[in-house]
């Protein structure tokens, strides 16, 4: 049912973990399922992004695409990681099954979660949220 993609990022998570002091994290949950994921950034002078973890209250999948997500927007400038959406995600992973589409907005929310908080701090409290149940 998972590409071997899929598998080789559920089995060897790439920067799974989290940074102290982080210059950006975002946090977005499931209040229906009760997932969570949390994002943390640094980025230099430029809002280029030197360094990325994550952490996942999730399922496989959740964890393959987070995976997937560090791994495509570091070096990136904040404006360029906004712009990823879950489809390219699941593209980069050969394809999820459609019942776990969902999933890797969990991922690419909690990214621009993150962005959206520390461009206006008045958002800096609290969770997002993602719409599906
Ligand atoms: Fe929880 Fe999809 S079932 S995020
Ligand atoms: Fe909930 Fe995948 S994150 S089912």
């Amino acid at each position: 049912m998972y590409s071997d993609k899929v598998m080789d990022h559920f089995q060897n998570p790439r920067n799974m973990g989290k940074i102290e002091d982080a210059d950006l994290i975002g946090e977005v949950g499931n209040p229906t399922c009760g997932d969570i994921m949390k994002i943390y950034m640094n980025i230099d002078d430029e809002e280029k992004i030197t360094d990325i973890k994550f952490n996942t209250f999730g399922c496989g999948a959740a964890v393959a695409t987070s995976s997937m997500v560090t791994e495509l927007v570091m070096n990136k400038t904040l404006d360029e990681a906004e712009e990823i959406s879950n489809e390219e995600i699941a593209e980069s992973l050969d394809g999820l099954p459609p019942a776990k589409m969902h999933c890797s907005n969990l991922a690419a929310d909690a990214v621009k979660d993150a962005i959206e908080k520390y461009r206006d701090p008045e958002k800096q409290s609290g969770a997002g949220h993602v719409d599906h149940a």
